[in-house]
């Protein structure tokens, strides 16, 4: 099976099986045959996240259950929601229903299933603001458990799902935290320049999706796979020491004592966006984005991204680590 267009990279890859299953008992079926084949699964959602190998041995397994519902609850709402629900078109259903929590990650790519993965964040909110828990089955045994919040085991781009549990178990549901009561966070960068503070949560998910739209090439457009690399995390001696050299640096002090600086800045202050190497390119709106224009691989990806990673240690003494998870072939 060709998964070149599920992915959003458009990495060429084939895959030995591919399945979409649409209920919870489809998937468990799934997984069990697979346990009894000794299938290896690989996990797949919207292929917004991912860097696919060429060849792909044993089953792929991209959970498509559709379902959600609500449960009012006092002043909150909680939203229960199927793995394979896009996540922008929840995000503006629930926004235009004037309920509150994740209007701010509006137009983030891929599948519902995959959001606490990493947990997504954008505009200075993470899906774990809102998250409650999630259904998982077991890819052992094909058994249902679920997971609270807590035992999810979040931080910046990172869970217990990229961890102890990765491989171990596949996403089948969300319950999401909604507040009815208006709750913007206009925070982050030029939010609240663009938004009145009495702005409904619509108007705050459009607001996101205009400013995304304006630096994030659209990868039906040009493949690519939103930020390339995570944000690194500094000392504050490092810190000092960077703001000494470069008093302009862009930092985002965390709880911690550490900052977390703007990757994208690195890149862009050591002359790289709009550069272009055979295949890919850095995006020209935002370095922080590679580009696949088309005919590369994976291989040459990784190339490139080293070279990026190396310019920026070179001038900054500062890793830069891929942000997309690297699939196992
Ligand atoms: N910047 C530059 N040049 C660039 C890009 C950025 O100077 O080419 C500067 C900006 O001016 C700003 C700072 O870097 O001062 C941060 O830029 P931006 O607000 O665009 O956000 P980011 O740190 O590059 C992160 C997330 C994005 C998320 C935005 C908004 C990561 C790895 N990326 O990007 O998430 O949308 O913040 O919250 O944390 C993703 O994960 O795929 C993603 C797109």
């Amino acid at each position: 099976v060709d998964l070149t267009s599920a992915n959003t990279l458009r990495l060429p890859c084939q895959a030995e099986r591919y399945v979409a299953p649409k209920t919870l008992s489809a998937l468990q079926h799934v997984v069990r045959e697979a346990v009894d084949r000794q299938w290896h699964i690989t996990l797949l959602g919207g292929g917004s996240n991912v860097l696919l190998p060429a060849k792909l041995k044993g089953i792929a397994v991209r959970p498509a259950m559709q379902q959600w519902w609500l449960e009012s609850c006092g002043e909150s709402v909680i939203a229960h929601v199927g793995a394979g629900v896009n996540w922008h078109s929840l995000v503006m259903t629930l926004a235009a229903r004037g309920l509150w929590g994740i209007e701010n990650l509006a137009l983030i790519p891929g599948d519902c299933g995959a959001a606490p993965v990493q947990n997504i964040g954008a505009y200075g909110v993470e899906l774990k603001d809102v998250l409650v828990g999630v259904q998982v089955v077991e890819l052992a045994s094909g058994n249902v458990r679920w997971l609270s919040a807590d035992a999810c085991q979040f931080g910046y781009r990172d869970s217990i799902f990229k961890k102890s549990l990765a491989d171990k178990v596949v996403i089948t549901q969300l319950a999401l935290r909604l507040s009815k009561t208006p709750l913007p966070r206009l925070g982050y960068g030029d939010l609240a320049a663009r938004v009145a503070a009495s702005a409904n949560c619509l108007a705050v998910a459009q607001a996101v999706c205009a400013i995304r739209q304006e630096k994030l090439p659209d990868p039906q457009v040009l493949a690519n796979a939103g930020s390339f690399f995570k944000n690194p995390l500094v000392s504050s001696d490092q810190l000092s020491r960077l703001l000494q050299a470069y008093p302009s640096v862009p930092y985002f002090p965390q709880v911690n004592g550490q900052s977390k600086l703007a990757a994208g800045w690195l890149i862009d202050q050591c002359g790289l966006k709009g550069m272009r190497q055979g295949a890919f390119g850095v995006h020209a709106r935002q370095a922080l984005v590679l580009v696949h224009f088309g005919g590369g691989d994976r291989c040459e990806l990784l190339q490139f991204a080293e070279y990026i990673a190396h310019k920026v240690y070179d001038q900054f003494g500062v890793e830069l680590e891929p942000e997309p998870r690297l699939v196992q072939a």
